[in-house]
């Protein structure tokens, strides 16, 4: 296990989409200024994808203006075609994240595209990056199961984070869109990965549905991930993946890696303080377990 573990706060994107009422511009802001106060160094802020498949996001621009960029800070914001690249760059975005799946009946809800559409899609858009010195994630969604076509191979998972990594993304995380993955399986999906992209270019995105989310995160902390994706009070879901909810919360990684002697860098109480405004904020009680137990 490595001694060191970075977190990619996706609150304020994976949380949020998913929230039906639409949530003031001056609230996202709020939140991600307080993440970024708790020593977290990568959150992503908003997303950059059409406002009328995800309303909620539509202030994306006014967000990442409005947020106070803090030094050694990273702000990935999701980006679906060159238009949202424009978008993004527009308001001096320095990181983006590019978003494909392992399945083909998933990537046709989620961005009306298949998979070769949408790398292709990407193509123009990474060597815009390039050239303009933008660094680009990326995610391969429904690497554990599809809500629509069920059991989703794991070459496909290889295959796809292969040439998203050829293509140019530094790092590609691996998201159990649904969260149905179990700790065995997550593991050989992760040894299988890493078997044709570097394990340091590899994050893991859970969602905690099953209730499988930490579970799963251990097992491939044991294999030697180093970045996990996680949202504060364990907010959202992707709004075209059916039975999909919260993200694993941020608190309860943090927690377990503490115990685990594995360095965050991140202050839990400011975390769960966090957790605790954003859950009043959305009007209902945290999706931390950590968050519950623990007054500070
Ligand atoms: P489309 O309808 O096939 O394409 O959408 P389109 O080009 O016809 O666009 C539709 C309208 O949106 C047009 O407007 C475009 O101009 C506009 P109209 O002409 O009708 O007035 N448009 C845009 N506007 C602003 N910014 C843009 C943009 N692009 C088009 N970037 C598209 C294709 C990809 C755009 C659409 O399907 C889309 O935006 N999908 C995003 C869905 C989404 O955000 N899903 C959640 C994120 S993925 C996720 O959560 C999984 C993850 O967390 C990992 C995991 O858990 O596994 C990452
Ligand atoms: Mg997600």
């Amino acid at each position: 296990m490595k001694s060191a573990v970075r977190i990619v706060e996706v609150g304020a994107r994976d949380g949020l989409q998913n929230e039906k009422a639409i949530i003031a511009t001056a609230d996202k802001i709020a939140l991600i200024d307080r993440l970024s106060a708790t020593g977290l160094r990568s959150i992503e802020a908003t997303s950059f994808v059409s406002p009328k498949w995800v309303p909620q996001l539509a202030d994306a621009a006014e967000v990442f203006a409005g947020i106070t960029r803090k030094p050694g800070v990273h702000y990935p914001v999701l980006v679906p075609n060159e238009r949202g690249y424009e978008r993004a760059l527009a308001v001096g975005v320095e990181e983006i994240a590019v978003f494909s799946a392992a399945s083909e009946a998933f990537n046709q809800k989620n961005i009306n595209a298949s998979i070769a559409e949408s790398l292709a899609r990407f193509e123009p858009l990474m060597a815009r990056a390039k050239a303009d010195g933008i660094k680009v994630r990326g995610y391969v969604s429904t690497v554990l199961g599809c809500p629509y076509q069920g059991e989703v191979p794991v070459a496909e998972v290889v295959r796809v984070a292969r040439e998203l990594y050829a293509m140019g993304c530094y790092e590609v995380s691996l998201g159990d869109t649904i969260g149905i993955g179990t700790p065995g399986k997550a593991r050989a999906m992760l040894r299988a990965v890493a078997a044709e992209v570097p394990l340091d270019a590899l994050a893991v995105h859970f969602h905690d549905t099953y209730g499988q989310a930490l579970p799963n995160i251990l097992a491939c902390l044991e294999e030697g991930v180093g970045v996990v994706d996680s949202a504060v009070s364990g907010v959202g879901g992707c709004p075209y993946a059916k039975g999909a909810s919260g993200n694993v919360a941020s608190e309860d990684v943090v927690y377990m890696l503490h115990g685990l002697g594995v360095q965050t860098g991140i202050d839990l109480a400011l975390l769960v303080e966090t957790g605790r405004w954003l859950s009043n904020l959305l009007g209902r009680e945290t999706g931390s377990k950590v968050g519950r137990a623990l007054s500070f």
